[in-house]
């Protein structure tokens, strides 16, 4: 962790700074792979303008002077506060520390991380740094033959939970990432890098840490799966999970393979929160994976109260997607989520001022938590509920 890093951290004030400064800080190319949505990106802006649309509606002159309680717990697992962190791939080419920054920085808020299956440091290596809990989000590289041995790994290194992303049955259009003459599955090594010169040294720091790191943009997990013993070069294992999106049938599998719990990412409608129940899952994330994916479906916040109706308490819902502030945690919350989680805005933390940036993010987050509560009359997180909050009619009781 740099000295630069830490100073840079101290300049992010809120969730909006930590944008600005990794803007900065990456090329061009780097900076739209994170920022960037599906299609026209009208769920990406809906899931960010969504919450303007949901009121509070506080308990004045109910809360002491005393520090809300935050802490929660997420499938059996304490956590410090009802805020996780999403899976996000290509970390490393954020900043060199990546996932391992991610579980650090988490541990050390008293909460958990989930690891990418796209990530720039083994499953392994991520859970050897990790302070905490983690949890980790599978894709089926190499296929099922392949997924089966991430599972393996998973579990061999003390992952809590598995959460299997559901809404990537093909990469969405994402239209930045091919102005920039990249295109699924996504690859950024020294060869792409150099045909990007123009915008990316523009990015000397950037550049400098890429270098020290030895351009080490792989995404590892692809690099070492076997199939009929034999080593899948990465091209092939991208191909094999191309053609074998996870789906509902593999959860039976996947129950077989993983001794703990299993969640549905993905999920955006009562009738697929009903099948992951039926399926056997024990949680369910609703997600529209940033906006990355299917555009002009709904912003997660407006879609949370169907899936909590029809889920009717059999299992625990998580919501990601366009959480940016700790006041968006707590309409979560009061809309039936157990936890909000972020993508972005630890990705923004990270590219911003590694380590330091994230911790910083999470910082600001909680306070932000811990003030809402205070201000809607909360002293705890079972007191949000969904008397706090106004939504629009149209969203469901
Ligand atoms: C740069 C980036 C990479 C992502 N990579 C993954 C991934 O590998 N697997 C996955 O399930 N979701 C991935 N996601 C989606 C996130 O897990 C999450 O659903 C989303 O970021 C939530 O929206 P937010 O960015 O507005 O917080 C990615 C998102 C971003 C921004």
């Amino acid at each position: 962790m740099g000295i630069g890093e830490a100073r840079a951290a101290t300049r992010i004030k809120t969730v909006a700074d930590a944008r600005r400064l990794a803007h900065r800080r990456l090329p061009g190319p780097v900076w739209d792979y994170i920022e960037g949505g599906a299609g026209a990106e009208t769920t990406l802006r809906a899931n960010i303008n969504a919450y303007e649309l949901v009121h509070f509606l506080p308990r004045v002159g109910a809360v002491t002077g005393d520090s809300p309680d935050l802490s929660t717990s997420v499938l059996g697992t304490p956590v410090s506060m009802p805020l996780l962190l999403s899976p996000v791939g290509f970390t490393r080419m954020m900043d060199p520390a990546g996932d391992l920054a991610a579980v650090g920085a988490a541990g050390a808020a008293g909460t958990l991380a989930t690891l990418s299956s796209m990530s720039g440091h083994t499953i392994t290596e991520v859970a050897a740094a990790a302070t905490g809990p983690a949890w980790f989000q599978l894709y089926f590289l190499g296929g099922r033959a392949g997924a089966e041995q991430l599972v393996d790994r998973a579990q061999q290194a003390g992952y809590r939970a598995l959460v299997v992303t559901l809404d990537t049955p093909m990469p969405g259009n994402r239209e930045r990432d091919s102005r920039h003459g990249l295109s699924p599955p996504l690859r950024l090594d020294r060869r792409t890098i150099t045909k990007m010169a123009p915008r990316v040294l523009p990015h000397p720091r950037w550049l400098v840490d890429a270098a020290r790191d030895r351009f080490s943009l792989d995404l590892i997990n692809t690099t070492s799966l076997e199939l009929g013993g034999k080593t899948m070069t990465s091209l092939e294992a991208l191909l094999h999970w191309l053609a074998y999106p996870a789906k509902w049938e593999d959860f039976g599998w996947l129950r077989e393979q993983w001794d703990g719990p299993i969640l549905a990412k993905g999920v955006l409608t009562a009738d697929d929160a009903r099948r992951a129940i039926d399926v056997g899952a024990d949680g369910v994330v609703v997600s529209n994976h940033g906006g990355r994916q299917l555009d002009s479906v709904d912003a997660t916040i407006a879609a949370l109260a169907r899936v909590v109706g029809a889920v009717d308490g059999r299992v625990e819902v998580y919501l990601d997607g366009g959480v940016r502030r700790g006041a968006d945690v707590v309409k979560a919350v009061a809309l039936g989520a157990k936890a909000a989680m972020v993508g972005r805005a630890w990705a923004y933390g990270l590219a911003a001022a590694g380590r330091p940036g994230i911790d910083r993010v999470l910082r600001l987050l909680r306070e932000d938590i811990d003030r809402t509560m205070r201000l809607v009359g909360a002293t705890n997180i079972a007191e949000i509920d969904r008397s706090l909050v106004r939504t629009p009619p149209e969203w469901g009781p």
